[in-house]
């Protein structure tokens, strides 16, 4: 059974779907930077070991990642998953863990990279937006996308709204997802992803009009 490490900052909805899926994997550890992150509390009331490392207390990135490292290397962990985890990584980290390592974003990638995707889609008018699960490469919401939730931006979204939206969206895809590596469905070999014996070339796409 694939040993999965789940890393969060905040509420923890999507670590919440993930132990609501009951995966093929186990989730042995839930990693904060940040004590008070509710997603903590979702842990221990699942019986899923906790860590804290607060960031404010390392010198560097580098010790701060370096230190992460060590924490998913006590548990044994295979994959790591980052579900709201808000700090940038280190290129050595993301290296260490490349293809073992995914991220979900709240927009369609690769458009609208970085913070604040919701009210950016609304300034820009786009008629879709959604989510996105990714491979975790050392450029920021860069690494190769396996698959979006999209939706229909209505007429009276706003971006709160939006928001709650696309976290319904994550809260399919990300446990879908993750059960497809728990299975071996989902491999990364060289910097490509391989779903089901062949190359993915598009993400795989979730409707929610
Ligand atoms: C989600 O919107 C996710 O896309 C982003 O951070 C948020 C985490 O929410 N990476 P939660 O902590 O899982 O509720």
């Amino acid at each position: 059974m694939i040993r999965i490490a789940v890393l969060v900052s905040g509420s923890g909805s999507n670590l919440q779907a993930l132990i609501d899926a009951q995966l093929s994997g186990q989730i042995v550890g839930v990693l904060s930077n940040k004590p008070d992150a509710y997603a903590l509390t979702r842990a221990k009331n699942a019986g899923i070991d906790t860590a804290v490392i607060e960031h404010k207390h390392f010198p560097t990135r580098e010790v701060f990642d370096q230190a992460m490292h060590q924490q998913l290397l006590d548990w044994q962990v295979d994959f790591v998953i980052l579900a709201g985890f808000m700090r940038i990584l280190s290129e050595k980290f993301v290296r260490a863990w490349e293809g073992k390592m995914l991220n979900i974003h709240p927009s369609l990638l690769p458009f609208y990279k970085g913070m604040h995707t919701h009210q950016r889609v609304l300034n820009s008018g786009d008629v879709f937006h959604g989510c996105t699960v990714h491979y975790v490469t050392p450029e920021l919401d860069a690494g190769q996308a396996i698959a979006q939730g999209i939706l229909k931006v209505g007429p009276h979204d706003d971006a709160n709204h939006l928001a709650h939206r696309v976290h319904g969206l994550e809260h399919l895809i990300y446990p879908q997802v993750v059960e497809w590596i728990c299975r071996g469905d989902l491999h990364y070999v060289q910097g490509q992803a391989i779903f089901k014996g062949q190359p993915l070339t598009d993400p795989v796409q979730f409707c929610k009009f």
